[in-house]
């Protein structure tokens, strides 16, 4: 997600935040700007699409001298409200030109602060949601009851944003002080000798500092050159927790993790809440781009998803929520062949794509493809403004973040909760489902990112067991119902990330031909269906299970911690919180990409850069 630094010290502003959005960049964004304060009442912003580079050009050109100052301020945008334009770069600036504001997260009410601050006559001159947070800061401190305090005023904006979010705060008549505050998304203050630095991890500053500290779920911090003070939203001091960073600057851009990929496992709560965030307003389920009328919505008669990879099982988990709560029929299909067999498509068919990059040639060809047919296309997408979200007609984004690992992890989350919203959408439309129990279902989605973060609390015995079977040759996986896709998906990352040969079955399926593989010591990884949501099916996979142990197989069984039933045909138990049957495959991936990554590693590969593959596929 987006990178953000603050420098308030002696030395030149600009050559320290230009440095911070540099090391920042394997955060990924697709614009950069900056603000600097001269010290006399001036602020100087320059920002650009693009690259860094775009952006040094720009400033090049301007003159460096334009941007003299010993406090500033950097960002690096992944756009979420708004195309990755100038306009929407961050930073945002007042209408005065005093203040300035960048932003990572998502302002949740931004809606209705826009009407707001539009109707009492602030022209609005982005798509951003950010931009509502700078306009509010100018009248608390122009007009508000703390006029004129720049610190109060910004408590008073910050209490009236809800969502989630990181934002720094500059004042051109305050040059000595920066704002910054964070709710559920991150921000670190680097404690320097004469300087403070804001960011969004510390490999904005582990060049200057070591020092650090740990601000908690809404706080504030107010720095200037001599110190820092940690203030609740109210502007009552809390403290902050001061730490050592004792990492280096390749583990500090992966958090302190070996792997890009192993950061983004764990950074799957936050993927999930994101992703949801904001997707429910009274009661009902918004898109973020929505280029069809309801009554469009409503004359669906047919769905079809078409991905590939990961956000294909994606959407082959999606089909089970998709028809039970809409009865709407829902066929999943590879986009690589998706528009070579001639697909019954028409106006009331509405093509779902799936896709991370939102580039990848297969999923875009199958969403022309569509078009031509006169189908509605709707786009589940982790890249804002990329090219399959463009020439759709709605668009839900993922806010995972930059996946840069190969391998999908935290998308394939991100993407079945999304898949699930426009199933509640649809149902919704189609009049299905009445709005509180779309709420309900909204709801328990809300409760998943705990359990994802329970089931990583949980990871160690499953890295022991990789390590057990890291040798092996073969891997079984298998799945009944929604746990199918996921035993695919299970069996797609052992086979892109440790090269074993790994292939995952419906359990149902295994007599019917597989059941021939099944040999002395072979592993067999089962994903257990709950024994409360889908009874008849539980039973029938531990008859399954008998069958491939009566054959010498070795069971590895993901399951819930009371299912003793389970637990009697498993030589290993991983256990998962008890979840609604739809949303089990949410926790009963996370061992998984845990227990492919593993194996990797211990067979000495680069999880991030499999060998062969790319992350981004754009040729056919
Ligand atoms: O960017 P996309 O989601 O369209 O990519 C689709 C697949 O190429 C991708 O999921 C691929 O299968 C991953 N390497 C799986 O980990």
């Amino acid at each position: 997600m987006c990178g953000i630094v603050g420098y308030v010290g002696k030395r030149d502003a600009l050559d320290i935040v230009v440095d911070a959005l540099r090391r920042m960049e394997y955060r990924g964004y697709d614009s950069a700007g900056v603000a600097i304060l001269d010290g006399q009442g001036s602020l100087a912003v320059e920002k650009k699409a693009g690259r860094l580079e775009n952006l040094d050009k720009q400033i090049a050109e301007v003159g460096r001298d334009s941007l003299a100052g010993s406090t500033g301020m950097g960002h690096t945008r992944w756009a979420t409200h708004g195309q990755p334009t100038d306009r929407n770069a961050h930073p945002h600036v007042s209408t005065d030109h005093k203040i300035a504001v960048v932003h990572n997260g998502i302002i949740e009410n931004y809606a209705p602060l826009r009407t707001e601050l539009e109707d009492a006559g602030v022209e609005f001159s982005s798509d951003t949601d950010t931009e509502t947070a700078v306009h509010l800061m100018e009248r608390e401190y122009t007009v508000g009851e703390h006029a004129g305090d720049f610190v109060a005023a910004a408590y008073a904006t910050l209490r009236r944003l809800e969502g989630a979010f990181t934002l720094v705060f500059t004042h051109a008549d305050h040059p000595d002080t920066i704002v910054a505050a964070r709710r559920s998304t991150p921000l670190v203050v680097g404690v320097g000798d004469g300087e403070m630095f804001v960011a969004s991890d510390v490999t904005a500053f582990i060049e200057h500092t070591r020092d650090a500290v740990e601000l908690g779920q809404d706080e504030v911090v107010v720095i200037t050159a001599d110190g820092y003070t940690v203030t609740d939203f109210d502007g009552v001091v809390t403290g902050g927790k001061p730490f050592h960073i004792d990492w280096d600057l390749a583990a500090a851009e992966k958090g302190g993790y070996d792997y890009f990929m192993l950061k983004e496992i764990a950074e799957q709560p936050a993927a999930l809440s994101d992703t949801l965030l904001g997707h429910l307003q009274d009661g009902r389920i918004v898109l973020d781009e929505q280029r069809l009328s309801d009554q469009d919505l409503r004359d669906v008669d047919k769905v079809f998803v078409v991905a590939c990879g990961t956000a294909y099982h994606a959407g082959m988990i999606a089909k089970y929520a998709i028809e039970h709560w809409t009865r709407l029929p829902v066929e999943v299909e590879l986009a690589s062949e998706f528009r070579y067999r001639d697909p019954v498509l028409d106006r009331s068919t509405l093509v779902v794509a799936i896709s991370q990059s939102g580039e990848t040639a297969d999923t875009l060809e199958a969403v022309r493809h569509a078009k031509d047919q006169k189908a509605r296309v709707l786009a589940i997408c982790n890249t804002n403004g990329a090219q399959i979200p463009r020439e759709s007609d709605a668009v839900l984004y993922t806010h995972a973040g930059p996946e840069i690992g190969v391998a999908s992890t935290k998308c394939f989350l991100a993407q079945i909760a999304a898949a699930y919203m426009v199933g509640l959408a649809l149902a919704q439309a189609v009049g299905t489902k009445y709005q509180d129990e779309v709420v309900r279902e909204f709801e328990a989605l809300e409760q998943i990112p705990q359990a994802v973060e329970k089931v990583l609390e949980q990871m160690e015995p499953v890295r022991d067991l990789a390590r057990q079977f890291a040798s092996s040759d073969t891997v079984l996986f298998l799945g009944r119902h929604v746990g199918y896709p996921v035993a695919l998906e299970g069996a797609l990352k052992l086979k892109e990330l440790a090269y074993i040969h790994a292939e995952g079955f419906a359990a149902g399926e295994l007599k019917h031909g597989p059941i021939a593989l099944i040999e002395d010591g072979l592993p067999v990884i089962i994903v257990m269906p709950s024994p409360t949501g889908r009874a008849l099916l539980h039973s029938k996979m531990v008859s399954n299970i008998r069958e491939i142990q009566a054959r010498g197989a070795t069971t590895i069984v993901i399951a819930e911690p009371d299912d003793d039933a389970a637990a009697a045909v498993a030589d290993h138990l991983i256990p998962i919180p008890a979840t609604p049957t739809l949303l089990q495959p949410l926790v009963s991936t996370v061992p998984l990409q845990v227990f492919a990554a593993t194996v990797a590693q211990s067979r000495g590969y680069d999880v991030d850069k499999p060998r062969n593959l790319a992350k981004s596929v754009t040729v056919e």
